[in-house]
């Protein structure tokens, strides 16, 4: 039987991975609302839909009913939400409450949230950090209350630095690693925000797709954390480079992850397969300087 999945931030880079897992099943439809921010048409995957536009008006946008929606479409990075609070809060905070709304409305059989990892840091107060993750926690609980008001089924699933294949190394909104390779590949400095020991569980983004689908099939409630075990401070990231640092000064986010909670591997037996490490290992032995 056909059923339609709707992701949002489909052309970002964790969305196009579950994508690229999800339309490699003929029985499903699949469809993105991404409103291309930091969304790419390079990351579109064929065999799926993509429409443009913003998740406040998913109502319009989206005509049909879909059996699961994958909620990614949301501002999605730490350091730049201080400049960026009131992008935050129309992507992050207005945009969610119309997919939230349009779940319960539409009857949704499954809606899966990506929720960040960062509320979990300074004692479980990191919401308080940042503008994105003061967002991303007010947006959990929104969905377990839509859970207790309206018996939204829901499952959220936490995420740890992505990366991987399509990860953005350009722009104000490049992440981590994207970066440094593109620091290595330039013959730069690896710029290190001080101290540099912050540290932080990097995961690869396939395994990240792979688990929130997991999720999506066979979770429910909140409490799904997708993250290596696996901890490196930045500064051990930019030595795996090879160097050399730049230590600059700049917002460092959290300094360690906080404890969450580990449904993904106690109840569905979901791992990771990938190493940050032995990816960058990887990288720099097939583009040696
Ligand atoms: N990358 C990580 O390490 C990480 C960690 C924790 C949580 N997350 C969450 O996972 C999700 C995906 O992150 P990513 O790393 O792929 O980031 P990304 O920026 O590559 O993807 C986000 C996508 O959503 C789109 N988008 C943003 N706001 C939107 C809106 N209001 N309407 C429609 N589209 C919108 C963007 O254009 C982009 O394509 C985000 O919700 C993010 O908060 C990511």
């Amino acid at each position: 039987m056909q059923k339609t999945i709707l992701v949002t931030g489909g052309a970002g880079h964790i969305g196009s991975h579950i994508i690229e897992e999800l339309v490699k099943d003929p029985n499903n439809k699949v469809i993105s609302l991404d409103n291309y921010f930091t969304g790419r048409p390079e990351n579109q995957i064929d065999g799926a839909e993509y429409r443009t536009g913003h998740t406040k008006d998913i109502n319009d946008l989206v005509p049909e009913t879909p059996d699961i929606v994958y909620h990614l479409g949301e501002y999605a990075r730490v350091a730049p939400s201080f400049d960026d609070v009131s992008k935050v809060y129309d992507m992050n905070i207005l945009g969610t409450f119309s997919v939230v709304e349009f779940c319960r409305q539409r009857q949704v059989k499954k809606f899966v949230y990506a929720a960040s990892s960062t509320k979990f840091a300074a004692n479980g107060n990191g919401r308080h950090q940042n503008p994105y993750s003061f967002s991303k926690a007010v947006n959990v609980d929104l969905i377990n209350n839509y859970g207790i008001w309206y018996k939204l089924p829901y499952a959220i699933c936490y995420f740890y630095n992505a990366f991987g294949p399509r990860e953005n190394g350009t722009g104000p909104y490049a992440t981590l690693i994207a970066k440094f390779e593109q620091s290595y590949l330039n013959g730069k400095a690896f710029p290190v925000v001080k101290p540099g020991t912050q540290k932080r569980n990097f995961t690869y983004v396939k395994d990240l797709a792979r688990g929130m689908i997991l999720v999506a099939q066979k979770g429910h409630g909140d409490g799904y954390a997708l993250d290596n075990l696996n901890e490196y401070s930045i500064t051990e990231i930019a030595n795996a480079f090879g160097g050399p640092i730049e230590y600059v000064e700049g917002y460092p986010g959290r300094t360690e992850s906080g404890n969450a909670p580990n449904k993904a591997r106690e109840e569905l037996g979901w791992q990771t397969t990938v190493d940050i490490i032995d990816y960058i290992k990887e990288f720099v032995a097939s583009h040696p300087r």
